[in-house]
């Protein structure tokens, strides 16, 4: 068995199916190249056949990235495999996901399906999309509840039609590490042509347990694992992809096993994901948490700097920690600024664009001295924003608040190139700066989510706003920085509404489609 362990990237698939964190065409690409640059070895973009928004975004993808293979979600039905064929036509290397459910309760209630039906309808699919494309992987959805007898003969059927991956999923997140690794071990040894396959997990994260789930799979046998930045994905999400990569190396003593993964790259690509699609990053998540390497305790400290490794088990700067580096300032020129750029993996397709962040940098120099990466990032994430269906553009702000009085905001909004004026009070500037825009565009949303993130250190920070709306079950994340948090929250506002204006529908993907 080899000791290479694939990393499988379903942050724009999995993850992007939490409600909230859909992600445009131009984020996706901005995820892809850093995925690249993290090399991971799989990137699952989305699925094609959910939308045409999700079919192009796919295609951007494949078109950016060139060294991970691209990967498209496919159910086990014609017009899947034909779209998932079609939108990773110009990839360079190219893989179908296809996938049909394999437990009792799933083939009987949701697919109205007999076991041999599910058979007979998975080979058909993989044959469609080995006729395709050459690299195909199956997926035995709910195989955590699935019955090991069965999964023996739908797998070896599998890897006759021509899947030389087999995913095993977890699904809905019920299994428990000893339990999970016997079920991989299992298999292994009872599928008789199980060496002609890569086996792989995919862990949901319902009772804590993908990662622990994850990693008894790849000590029973298990050469692929599927997994999130941050473990963004469906309800409480899925395995994080950080914790297994660093779970695998930290502890090289049990795990004979390497990944072609550039640690360095962690944070920086934990934070971009955080910041396009809004879900921050609690501190004291593993990895990636701004606690995760802090020590607090004069006994932790005396320790540490006597000795790292009395209370640290990794290196902070293996996983990409840097301190806040200044960058740039306001003598910074355009080449400087695009070399930093280029550095941190952002490239822009025309000179246009580079002119027109490049004019946002300037206006955040003058306001603010010191440019860190995490401005930059910010400020392109903003560019972007921008892009989005422009039918509501923020004109000017002009907001009140004083002590003993209620605060309150005049905007001026432009819709669809038409100024206009409102003027709300509010509980504080904020509200009142909301509520004067809502009364103009009287979009009805619901909010579900406000937050304020302080982007670097220090009182000249910029504040990065989150504003998530729902509306008829859509539900989407604006986002606004600037060092005036009034003016990001009228941005992050604006911006959700014309996102909420612009997507179009998307189907989920573990919807009967059989
Ligand atoms: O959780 C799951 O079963 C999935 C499959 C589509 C792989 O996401
Ligand atoms: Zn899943």
């Amino acid at each position: 068995m080899t000791n290479q362990l694939v990393i499988f990237d379903t942050t724009m698939r999995d993850g992007e199916q939490s409600p909230g964190a859909s992600m445009t065409k131009d984020e996706k690409v901005r995820i892809g190249k850093a995925l690249e640059k993290m090399r991971v070895d799989i990137i699952e973009a989305g699925f094609a056949a959910a939308s045409p928004g999700d079919f192009a975004a796919i295609q951007a993808v494949a078109d950016a990235v060139r060294e991970s293979t691209i990967c498209s979600l496919a159910r086990a039905v014609d017009r899947d495999i034909e779209h998932a064929a079609e939108a990773l036509k110009r990839a360079e290397r190219a893989r179908i996901h296809t996938f049909i459910a394999t437990s009792p309760i799933h083939m009987q209630y949701k697919l109205r399906m007999q076991p041999d039906q599910v058979i007979e309808q998975a080979v058909y699919a993989i044959n469609k999309a080995r006729n395709l494309i050459a690299d195909v992987e199956f997926s035995c959805e709910d195989a955590g509840r699935s019955d090991n007898d069965f999964l023996c003969r739908i797998i070896e059927a599998a890897i006759n039609a021509g899947a030389s991956t087999i995913n095993i999923p977890d699904t809905v997140g019920y299994a428990i590490p000893e339990e999970f690794g016997y079920k991989i071990k299992t298999l292994l040894e009872r599928i008789p042509n199980a060496d002609k396959a890569i086996f792989s997990v995919h862990c949901h994260n319902d009772l804590g347990l993908a990662v622990a789930n994850s990693l008894a799979a790849v000590a029973n046998g298990a050469r692929q694992v599927e997994c999130t930045i941050n473990g963004l994905g469906e309800r409480a999400g899925n395995a994080a992809l950080e914790e297994i990569v660093m779970a695998t190396r930290t502890r090289h003593d049990l795990f004979d096993i390497r990944t072609n993964i550039d640690s360095t790259q962690i944070v920086p690509t934990s934070r971009l994901v955080s910041n396009i699609t809004g879900f921050a990053v609690q501190p004291n998540k593993a990895i990636v948490g701004a606690n995760a390497f802090a020590h607090e305790s004069g006994i932790h400290q005396d320790g540490v700097l006597k000795h790292r490794e009395t209370y640290e088990i990794m290196k902070a700067e293996d996983v990409g920690w840097n301190a806040n580096k200044m960058v740039m300032g306001k003598h910074s020129g355009r080449a400087a600024f695009r070399s930093r750029l280029d550095e941190l993996g952002v490239s822009f397709e025309t000179d246009a664009a580079l002119n027109e962040a490049f004019a946002r940098f300037k206006e955040l120099a003058d306001k603010k001295h010191e440019i860190f990466d995490e401005d930059l990032q910010a400020l392109v994430s903003e560019t972007n924003a921008a892009k989005v269906a422009d039918i509501y553009k923020l004109v000017s702000l002009d907001c009140r608040s004083a002590t003993g009085e209620t605060p309150i905001a005049n905007v001026v909004v432009s819709a669809s190139g038409h100024e206009h004026k409102s003027q709300a009070e509010g509980s504080g500037p904020v509200d009142a700066a909301l509520k004067a825009i809502e009364s103009i565009a009287q979009s009805g949303a619901n909010l579900q989510l406000y937050s304020v993130n302080a982007i670097t250190q220090g009182t000249d920070s910029q504040g990065e706003v989150t504003v998530r709306l729902e509306k008829g079950g859509r539900i989407v994340n604006g986002n606004g920085s600037d060092t005036d948090i009034v003016i990001a929250s009228a941005k992050a506002y604006i911006h959700a509404l014309n996102l909420l204006m612009s997507n179009a529908e998307r189907q989920h993907p573990q919807n009967d489609g059989v």
